[in-house]
């Protein structure tokens, strides 16, 4: 038989890459319970199933890491690979009125609103966590669920693999469906990304010079740096036994307020990451209920999205993970004031970045990660606490609010879980038609958490702005 023969006749080989550096880490990561990407739509009209599926479909010829397999494989050292079928394949699960009331009944909390409680049984959804890495194995990146709320809500909930999806591409993807959805499904020529294949991962498009290999690779030598950063505070954490779970608390600032505190931000020179890293700090340590003068050391992750500035550069629709974060850590006694905190930690951050370390903490960020996963007993009472909160550089902006109310869209929400490996508090900040809207995922095990939950409500410092 010739060479020919044997290629015509052999099934075309699946496309596909290895997954790159920080791609890795997340797939250890995820299916311990952080980097679980929910968006969740809330809906005043039952969604048209055909034009969902279509649309849905659609995406994932667009975009073919959402069609994509995650395959795990022992062969040659333990790794994960993104194979991509050549169609899309994913299936909307349908959840009528009862069997959404059986949930939310199981879920037993009247003081959240259905749309919220479904977010975080989503969140909490253990797909992922039943991987099993001693063998050859596959798992999908995308999934997508209808709830029947009422007979006047519904929700959409896409889940997506973090190594798959970041922030940025959770709201590309807010975007690119509400605009489908509007066109009644499709039939809109839409650019593949990729030329049909998934694209590179964030190590293979850093800009010459800035990250070469070794500056990257760099992380792993620094283990003195990143353990030191497992013996910082956190938030007290009780329930060591129970399985884990994330909770979302949400937080909606009229456009006004919003502007006083862009107003406010703009006037010192910082960014509203600063901002909300010492609202954050402020709450959580309050809840600690600690005397005041007690000094404890906190960290803070910022994570930054590098399309702008990889080569080649990428558009804010392109999907994957594409962020790198700084760590930085404060030194916090209670009674610190807001703006003061703000200036501290986002002028720290400003100098981590304008000195790259961006590009060389996110290899020891990563390198921390797998660490403590690989030995939980690194944290205290094994947390798995890799620093206090996490915040995005910039908000998400969106002003689709028109469109959005043309397809009954009364309201959304994106967040991933943390409660594996990963910060106690972290911060999902969305700016809309001008005013803020947070969501602050933490963990169960961090406390009474329905006392945490009001706590980080009410003390916020937002409110005193
Ligand atoms: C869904 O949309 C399709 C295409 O516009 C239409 O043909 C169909 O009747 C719609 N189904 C329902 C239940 O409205
Ligand atoms: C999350 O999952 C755990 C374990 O499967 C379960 O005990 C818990 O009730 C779930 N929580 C939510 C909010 O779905
Ligand atoms: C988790 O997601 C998978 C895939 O969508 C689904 O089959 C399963 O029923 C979900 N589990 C729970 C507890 O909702």
């Amino acid at each position: 038989m010739s060479d020919q023969q044997q290629d015509t006749d052999a099934p075309p080989p699946p496309k596909g890459r290895p997954a790159g550096g920080t791609e890795q880490s997340w797939c250890k990561a995820v299916p311990g319970g952080t980097g679980i990407t929910v968006l969740s739509l809330l809906l005043s009209k039952p969604p048209n199933f055909s034009i969902l599926q279509n649309t849905l479909h659609n995406l994932q010829i667009s975009h073919p890491i959402l069609r994509s397999k995650l395959h795990f494989s022992t062969t040659t050292t333990p790794s994960f690979s993104f194979i991509t079928p050549p169609t899309p394949h994913l299936q909307i699960q349908l959840f009528d009125l009862s069997s959404t009331a059986e949930i939310l009944r199981s879920l037993n909390n009247p003081s959240l609103s259905p749309f919220q409680l479904i977010l975080e049984h989503e969140l909490n959804n253990t797909t992922w966590r039943d991987l099993d890495l001693s063998l050859y194995s596959e798992t999908d990146v995308f999934f997508a669920s209808v709830y029947s709320l009422s007979d006047a809500e519904w929700a959409v909930v896409l889940r997506l693999h973090t190594a798959a999806c970041d922030r940025t591409s959770a709201a590309a993807l807010l975007r690119e469906i509400s605009a489908a959805v509007a066109e009644g499904g499709g039939g809109v020529e839409r650019e593949i990304e990729g030329g049909g294949e998934v694209s590179l991962g964030i190590e293979d498009c850093v800009p010459n010079g800035k990250g070469n290999k070794p500056f990257w690779a760099r992380g792993v030598d620094m283990v003195g740096y990143s353990l030191n950063a497992l013996r910082l505070a956190n938030l007290n954490f009780v329930d060591v036994e129970s399985p884990r779970c994330s909770k979302v608390v949400r937080l909606k600032i009229s456009s006004d307020h919003t502007h006083r505190i862009l107003s406010g931000c703009k006037s010192r020179g910082i960014g509203l990451c600063g901002a909300l890293a010492a609202a954050g700090l402020i709450a959580g340590r309050s809840s600690k209920s600690l005397p005041d003068d007690q000094w404890e050391k906190y960290a803070v992750v910022t994570l930054i999205d590098c399309r702008p500035i990889l080569d080649p550069v990428l558009s804010s629709n392109h999907l994957g993970f594409y962020h790198s974060a700084t760590l930085n850590t404060h030194d916090i006694k209670g009674g610190e004031t807001l703006w003061d905190l703000a200036m501290r930690t986002y002028n720290a951050f400003a100098n981590s970045k304008k000195n790259n370390k961006h590009f060389s903490d996110m290899a020891d960020i990563n390198f921390l990660m797998c660490k403590v996963i690989d030995n939980p007993g690194l944290t205290p009472s094994s947390s798995m606490r890799t620093s206090f909160i996490s915040v995005f550089e910039d908000p998400v902006i969106d002003h689709s609010s028109e469109m959005h109310r043309e397809i009954g869209l009364k309201d959304y929400m994106g967040c991933a879980s943390v409660h594996g490996v990963g910060p106690s508090i972290a911060i999902f900040d969305t700016i809309r038609d001008g005013a803020l809207d947070c969501m602050r995922g933490f963990k169960k095990g961090v406390g009474k958490f329905e006392n945490l939950r009001r706590s980080l409500k009410n003390n916020f410092e937002f409110s005193r702005i």
